[in-house]
Order: C-alpha cells, then structure tokens, then sequence
C-alpha cells in the first residue's frame, strides 16, 4: 500500500492507488440537494455529468458522521448513513484534490467523538462578521463539528436583543481596553465596540449548517455580566450605581443580582437566543462567579435563607438551575462550565471541563455528559512556546505536541479548543494561535487508534500549503515571526 495523502484529521483507514481521477468542465455531481451545492462550491464544478456520485445508504458502522469514499476510473462514490458523514466526505475530497486531480484512494472513516468543538470569544474583541464565516469553513475543513460562540462578557455584549436594546448599545461597546498583560493594571482610551445583528448570526447560522458545523451561542451568567449591568443597572446589585462596560481583562466582582425580575430578564434573553440558534446546546456560563457582593447584599441573603443555601457561593447554582430549567421547557439542553460541579450541575446540563484534567475526570465519574476542554491542553489562547518573539498571551505554554497528546476519557462527548481573545485583537491573531494546534485538536477528537506524533507531523508537513492557499495566518512551527499586534 502506499503512503499519503496526508488528511487531517487522519481517517480510519486509507488505501490509495496509483492515478489520478481528474475534475474537467463537465464533471457534475449527484447528491441530495444541499449536498450537491456543497460539491458543486467546493470542488468549483458545473457540469453536468454524474461522475461524483454522494448517496444515503443505510449502514450503521458508519453512524451520523462516518463515509465511505471511493475515487477511481469512473470517478467518486461517497455513502453515509447520513447527511453528516456526506458532508465529512466531502472535505476529505476538498483536502485530496490538487488542483484538480483527486488520487485513487478509498477510504472508511467515522469519528471518535460526536463533539468536536471550537470556542470563540467575540465578546473580549468583537471580530468582524466574515471573519466567523471564514473560521466555520476552517473549522468544517477539519471536521471540527462545533463553534462555540462566546457572544457576552464583562466587557462587551454582541448579540442584539430586540426587547432590552440597550444590551448592545450600551454593552456593546466600552471606552478603552487593557494594554500589555492584564496583570500592568493599565489600560489605553481607545473605543472599541460592535456586536452582530439577529439577521447576520441566523445567516452565520446556515451557513455554518450548510457545511454541517452547529453554532452553540454562550450567554455567561450570572457573573461576567458587567457589559449587561452598565446597560441596565437594575440587573446589579447596586441598582442606584452605573458601571461603565469593562476595560480591563480579568474577571468583574459585579454579578447579577438575584431579583426574579432578573431571572425573567435572562430568560428573556435566552428565548430570543434560542430564536436564532437552533442547535439544541445553549451555553449558559457559571463560570469564575465572585460571590462578594452577594454576600452584603440583603436580597441574596434572603433568597440564601428562602432556598436553605448554606454559602453566597451557592446562589450561582441557583442562577444556573433556573436558567437550565427554562431551557428545557422550551425542548434545549443548558451547558455550564465545571466550577457548577461545587454549585449542582442543573438537571440533563452538559458540563464543559476546564480545570484540568483531573475536572474532567470528576466530570465524568459524576455521571454527566462532558466535553473535554482541559485548559493544560485545550486552552489555544495560551502561548505556544517561551520564545521571546511570542505574541503577548494571557499564559502558557502550550505547544503543538502536547496539544496532539491529550488523551480524553473514552466516554466524553468530546474535546473542544477554546480561543478566549483577551490578546488576541485581530482575526490573523486568532489564526496564528488556532492553527496548527486546532488541526492536532480536530484528530484528538475525530481519529482513532495509536496517535502517532511523528505520523501526524509528516502529514502537517503536506498539510500546511492547504492552509496556506487559504491564506491561513498559522504558525509555521516556529520558522516565521508572528503577526503585528497592537497590544
Ligand atoms: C473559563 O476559562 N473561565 C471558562
């Protein structure tokens, strides 16, 4: 058998060939429709022929996401149990065609794990709208199935809610932004703002579909809030005070307060979230929730002694219980973070672990359906090396090897990369931290059997240029220097 191509993630088996099938004016396609549009935009073809041939075919080995492909003489025959795995199939096709050549290979693969995902905090810096659309088609060439989008923060709220506009008018933007690291204590006066409009995420939202990547929007609460309570002072806990949305980075003391009108204004803005995003994960924070204020405050201490909580800590898995609780009337599943394994995961709530490993573990032994986001090994905000040409992070380190050597429990939904923009103002920023560490988190999650660093490094090697004709700002495994920064 020989060796190569190289695919990234690495399929579950692989055979190639000698020969070249080759894509001329009149190669068409037969698929069902959304997926032949797919082919037709991927592999630029228009004809009319049916030398490309994706069909349904009922086969459970392969489940929701598996392929068989199959290019030879005749052409290209793709099955899957399902529309996933037609689309899997064809970004596999996307990475063996060279120019228009596609090898004589066939291949059977399926992933490890059903949850492949990717965090993006658009809340820290509001990216630009086609940026996203560029990191879902970067993440649907890595069969990363998953883009989570963390759209509020303290300093800074992106998601337009028609009922409460200032959330985005006033959240939306802030006066200035911290410069060097956070731990300087200083910050500069330069405005920065935006959020994105109901209308332009629906479109990101089938967009995204159309290339079988879901969008889970993240609405952290009930800390993190500060963008939201200098746009409605009534969801704090000093209603008479206004705050200005956050400049520095690092975590706000100002939570919400724990009003039941507080708790109807979230779940307001949860129902126009849900509106938007159908996938039926929605993100709910309950992440690094400071209780001080809770803890002089009157209200949370009677709510405290109404519920038989025994710490102001307590009130955050209260928050998250309700929030949960209102999801699944309206038929969504609520994901926190794991400090809630201390506070009562809500009830059917997925548990994304990210303080170490060892939370993953806990996670898991407690019976939850848990994504794997450990920050020693899925934190790609972090540097990846100690060299002095790094661009400033908030820590690290986190090269590319130790990333491809995480070894999630079998029994996770999966793994997912997190991308906090704290230091990362520009989308080529983004790009020089997510790739190729995204790539050896996309074959963590998707391959199975032996990972083998020398194996998936040869095959980076091959992959690379892909990236490159992308225009893809990675890392060239420490030969180039990074991209400007203004940080
Ligand atoms: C987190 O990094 N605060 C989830």
């Amino acid at each position: 058998m020989r060796r190569g191509p190289s695919i990234i993630p690495r399929p579950e088996t692989m055979e190639v060939r000698d020969g070249h099938f080759v894509i001329g004016a009149d190669t068409g396609v037969s698929a069902p429709p959304d997926i032949a549009d797919l082919v037709r935009e991927t592999l630029a073809i228009a004809g009319s022929g049916n030398e490309i041939r994706l069909s349904l075919v009922n086969d459970v080995h392969l489940g929701t996401e598996g392929y068989r492909l199959r290019v030879a003489e005749d052409g290209v025959e793709v099955q899957a149990a399902a529309l996933p795995g037609l689309r899997w199939a064809v970004q596999t096709l996307r990475q063996l065609a060279e120019s228009n050549r596609l090898p004589y290979v066939e291949v059977v693969d399926r992933p490890r794990h059903g949850w492949r995902g990717s965090l993006l905090d658009v809340a820290r810096w509001c990216h630009p709208l086609p940026f996203l659309y560029r990191y879902v088609d970067l993440l649907a060439f890595h069969k990363l199935n998953t883009l989570h989008l963390h759209l509020t923060d303290d300093q800074g709220w992106r998601f337009e809610v028609h009922r409460y506009p200032r959330l985005t008018e006033v959240g939306g933007f802030r006066d200035g932004s911290s410069v060097g690291h956070a731990s300087e204590g200083r910050t500069d006066h330069v405005p920065h703002g935006g959020f994105y409009t109901q209308r332009e995420l629906r479109d990101l939202v089938a967009y995204a579909a159309h290339r079988g990547v879901r969008i889970m929007p993240e609405v952290d609460a009930p800390g993190h809030m500060q963008a939201a309570i200098a746009a409605y002072p009534r969801l704090g806990n000093a209603p008479n005070e206004t705050l200005p949305v956050r400049r520095q980075w690092g975590i706000s003391q100002h939570v919400l307060n724990v009003a039941d009108e507080t708790v109807a204004f979230v779940r307001d803005v949860l129902d126009e979230l849900t509106d938007v995003f159908p996938f039926e994960h929605v993100h709910i924070g309950g992440d690094e929730v400071p209780s001080d204020e809770w803890s002089v405050n009157s209200v949370a201490r009677q709510r405290m002694s109404a519920e038989n909580l025994t710490s102001p800590g307590q009130l955050s898995g209260w928050w998250s219980a309700r929030l949960a609780a209102h999801l699944a009337e309206h038929g969504r599943r609520a994901a926190v973070w794991d400090e809630l394994l201390e506070f009562g995961i809500p009830d059917g709530a997925s548990v994304f672990a990210w303080q170490g490993v060892d939370r993953v573990d806990l996670a898991v032994r407690g019976g939850h359906q848990v994504v794997a986001a450990p920050y020693e090994y899925t934190y790609l905000d972090w540097a990846e090396s100690d060299s002095p040409d790094e661009p400033l992070a908030i820590g690290g380190v986190l090269p590319l090897s130790k990333v491809y050597s995480y070894q999630p429990p079998e029994s996770v939904l999966g793994v997912q990369g997190q991308l906090w923009s704290e230091y990362l103002p520009t989308p080529k920023l983004v790009e020089w931290r997510a790739f190729p560490r995204l790539a050896a988190l996309a074959e963590v999650g998707w391959s199975r059997g032996e990972r083998d660093p020398a194996d998936f490094h040869r095959r980076l090697g091959e992959h690379l240029p892909r990236l490159d004709q992308l225009n893809v700002a990675y890392n060239p495994l420490g030969k180039a220097s990074p991209p400007t920064r203004r940080l």
